[in-house]
Order: C-alpha cells, then sequence, then structure tokens
C-alpha cells in the first residue's frame, strides 16, 4: 500500500530539479517534513537509531541528542556474551535492563545485540569447545533472550560468522568448531526463547554483492527452504570512502528471500564523501520496501569506536553534520513502505474436543537435541497444562525454558509457569529443553488444566 504523494514528495521532487539546475533548496524547511531522524524514518514506517552504553544516558551533549533524534536503541557492548554472563551461568542484566527501560520509557524500540558471536566472549567461553561449550551457548541463548523476552525488536542471533575473502565460507571459531549447525541451532534457540523477537543474521564487508553476502544469502535461502526460523539479515554498513555500487541491488535480493534487511551499524568515514554517502545508503534503505530500518554505531564522532575517522552524523558539540542533512533529507524525501508485519506462523490444527494437544520437533546433532514442544489448546480455553514425553533411551535432559519440568530421563512431565499457562481456545505456546544423547521423541500427551 503506497502513500499518496505528499507535498513532501513534491518539494523533493523540485528540490532534485533544482539541485540540478544549481539552486540550493532546503528541503527539510518544507512544512510537512519531520525534523528528526526517527519521526522522519517514522514516516515510512521504519526506524532510525542509535547505539549507546547505559553509562551515557545522562551524559552531554550525548543524551539531549540521542533523546531527541533516535526511535531505537542498540547496545554498543553491554548485551554481548562476555557483559551478559561473565562466568557461566552468572548472568548480568543491570545495564540492558537500564538500556530498555530508557527506552521503554520513551517509546523507542531496542535491537539486541548479540546473542553469539566470537569475539568478545568471556574468557570461560573462549577456553570450551565441543558439546560443552554447544550447551553454554544454548544456555546462553535461552537465558538473555528468555530474559528479556519481548522486549527486543529484533536480536543478532548470530553475528559475523563467514570468513572475509572471497572463500565464500564459515570463519572459524571455537563455536563453528562444534559443528556448522551451530548457527541453525541458536536461531531455532532463540526463537523459542523469545518468540516475538524478529531474528537476524549480522555481518560486516557485505555491503554489496560480493562472496561474503553471497555465502549469506546461500544460508538464508536454505535456512528458508528447512524452515529454521531466520526473519532479517543485518547489514553492518561499517563504510569507507566510497560504496558499493551493487548496495541496494545486495539489499534487494535479501528482501526477495522474504526476510527483512536492516541497516544495523552505519558509520562513514569522514574526508571523502561522506554526506553524499549517508545519503546513498539511506536511499537505498528507503528504496526496498523490506529494508525497515537504520541504526547508526553511535551518535556522536567522538563516541565512536573507529577513533579520527570521526565516522558519525554529530561532532563532539552535538552539532548536526553536513552528513546528518543529508539522511534527514533522504528520509524526508520518503520511500517505499515497509510491508505489514507478516502474521504469526501458522498454528497447528487445534484438537477438535476440549484439552490440549502437543506437538515436538528436534533440532539434532551428534550427542545432543533441543527440542521445541508446541501446546495447542482445543476448544476451549485452558487453564494450565501438562506434557508428558519420552525422552529416548540413554538420552538426558539438561535444561528447559518456559516450562518446569519432573525428571531428566524416561517420561519427563513438562508444566507451565506462571506467564504461559493461559492458552486461548484454537491457540498455542511453546516450550522447549536440551539433552544429551541421541534419538528421536513420540508424539506427547497432554493434560489440560
Ligand atoms: C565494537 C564496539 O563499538 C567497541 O566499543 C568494542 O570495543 C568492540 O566492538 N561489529 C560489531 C560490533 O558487531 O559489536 C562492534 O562493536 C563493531 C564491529
Amino acid at each position: 500500500m503506497r502513500r499518496p504523494r505528499s507535498v513532501r514528495t513534491m518539494v523533493a521532487i523540485s528540490a532534485t530539479i533544482a539541485l540540478s539546475t544549481g539552486m540550493a533548496v532546503a528541503v527539510a524547511t518544507s512544512a510537512s517534513a519531520a525534523s528528526t531522524l526517527g519521526a522522519a524514518a517514522a514516516e515510512s514506517g521504519r526506524y532510525f537509531g542509535a547505539a549507546t552504553n547505559s553509562f551515557m544516558l545522562n551524559r552531554q551533549p550525548h543524551a539531549t541528542v540521542l533523546n531527541r533524534e533516535f526511535n531505537s536503541i542498540v547496545a554498543e557492548n553491554e548485551m554481548k556474551w562476555y557483559h551478559t554472563e561473565p562466568n557461566q551461568n552468572q548472568f548480568n542484566f543491570t545495564a540492558g535492563d537500564q538500556l530498555i527501560a530508557h527506552a521503554r520509557a520513551r517509546g523507542m524500540t531496542v535491537r539486541g545485540h548479540t546473542l553469539v558471536w566470537h569475539a568478545q566472549q568471556p574468557q570461560w567461553a573462549q577456553n570450551m569447545s565441543g558439546s560443552a561449550l554447544r550447551n553454554a551457548m544454548i544456555n546462553h541463548i535461552n537465558r538473555v533472550a528468555g530474559h528479556w523476552r519481548g522486549q527486543i525488536h529484533s536480536w543478532d542471533v548470530v553475528n559475523e560468522a563467514f570468513a572475509d575473502g572471497g572463500s565464500g565460507g564459515r570463519r572459524d571459531s571455537n563455536l563453528q568448531r562444534t559443528g556448522n549447525d551451530w548457527i541453525e541451532v541458536a536461531f531455532r534457540t532463540a526463537r523459542a526463547a523469545d518468540p516475538n523477537a524478529k531474528l537476524c543474521y549480522n555481518d560486516y564487508n557485505t555491503d554489496g554483492i560480493n562472496a561474503k553476502s553471497t555465502a549469506i544469502y546461500n544460508m538464508v535461502r536454505d535456512f528458508k527452504a528447512r524452515g529454521v526460523p531466520i526473519d532479517c539479515v543485518g547489514l553492518q554498513s561499517h563504510l569507507g570512502t566510497s560504496l558499493d555500487p551493487t548496495y541496494q541491488q545486495n539489499i534487494q535480493r535479501f528482501a526477495d528471500l522474504g526476510v527483512d534487511v536492516q541497516i544495523t551499524e552505519l558509520d562513514i568515514q569522514q574526508g571523502g564523501n561522506q554526506a553524499n554517502m549517508y545519503g546513498q545508503v539511506t536511499r537505498a534503505c528507503l528504496a526496498v520496501a523490506r529494508c525497515t530500518g537504520i541504526t547508526v554505531w553511535g551518535v556522536l564522532d567522538p563516541d565512536s569506536w573507529r577513533t579520527g575517522a570521526n565516522p558519525l552524523l554529530f561532532d563532539g558539540n552535538g552539532n548536526k553534520k553536513p552528513a546528518y542533512d543529508a539522511v534527514l533529507n533522504a528520509l524526508n524525501a520518503g520511500g517505499n513502505p515497509p510491508p505489514p508485519t507478516t502474521a504469526p506462523p501458522a498454528t497447528t490444527p487445534p484438537p477438535s474436543g476440549g484439552g490440549c494437544s502437543a506437538t515436538v520437533s528436534m533440532n539434532s546433532w551428534n550427542g545432543g537435541f533441543v527440542a521445541t514442544v508446541r501446546v495447542t489448546a482445543g476448544s476451549s480455553s485452558i487453564n494450565g497444562w501438562r506434557v508428558r514425553l519420552n525422552v529416548p533411551s540413554g538420552a538426558s535432559v539438561t535444561g528447559a525454558w518456559n516450562a518446569d519440568r519432573s525428571g531428566n530421563t524416561g517420561a519427563v512431565d513438562f508444566t507451565n509457569v506462571s506467564y504461559n499457562g493461559q492458552v486461548g481456545a484454537g491457540q498455542s505456546t511453546e516450550f522447549g529443553f536440551q539433552a544429551s544423547g541421541n534419538g528421536s521423541i513420540p508424539t506427547p500427551s497432554c493434560t489440560a488444566g
């Protein structure tokens, strides 16, 4: 559904004509143009976000600019593994909670960055390998995504798993050495832990059609074909002084696979063509309906991790740079609106009588598996459920989420927890567990009440 051509669009068209004839036109001063990045992006249903840190939320001029301009935030570091689980099974959510509270109080959405990554792991995870690391990863995702369940717009489930250069292969890492399926296990685990978050794969050097972005493209296509849950691809877009001419085409080809695209960590070297490039990136995103938002990797130039590059939209005093005007004008010129949020996945048909039913799907590797169990209410709503399933002989449940469990081998009972016992007629809820061992699970039984 396209919005009718607005006054703003007309202004933008006349601005283009004026610019091409050498006249100066201030598009952003038009009566209908939004005056902040967030508001301008929202006009086409998008967000415009920035990376920040909890300790910067009261630091000026960072805070004033952050709160005025952006309608989305992401933790630059404070939701990474080393920060959220500094010692195994000991979690620290304080900084992330602060960022989320700040955002919620201001109607901003939150990107989650990042559940699993080869870099910035806590020391204890860096020292791990094999199934111990695999299980630690699954536990990490369950606990972190579970803690912030329902509060994260999009999670970077896996960050930077592909190799640079022309190989088109995976990057070597302790995670990769646990088996090639570690990425899909991470995505399935994240889906069960926070079913409403969009699940993204995020990477850099993917800002055009090249061997690395093509390898990621092939993975996404394979995930879509096999039903591995993935909703979006993040293009970090840490850029130098020129933009790959296939930047927009690359966004489009991912969108055509049926995933959203998000520009997740945009920053562009100053000293080249910074303002023009910021405008080009913004226009490329706006041109693709499924490119749903842009995040810049910091607010003020001195905040940036790229010391000396001055790659952001505001200087150290909080003044708007030419790059800011280029972005705002591009946003105000409008774009293809993103499609409405896709309908939730089809639920299993409800049983004809009352009560409930349960189905199980498994994701296995040699020596372990993750099971996702879907509980569906029958023709009446239920208030509490218990699922009994038979764990294959030799296998043992090591952890569960979104359910309480009794026992870990043989016939194991899972019961609802406080927030998921009530299920409307024909509606579903999911829980999951991980186990060591092999084998398959026959259809479980479900008892309501
Ligand atoms: C960077 C942060 O900006 C730095 O503060 C930190 O020291 C290292 O990480 N790709 C990513 C981001 O996905 O998490 C990185 O952030 C930048 C590159």
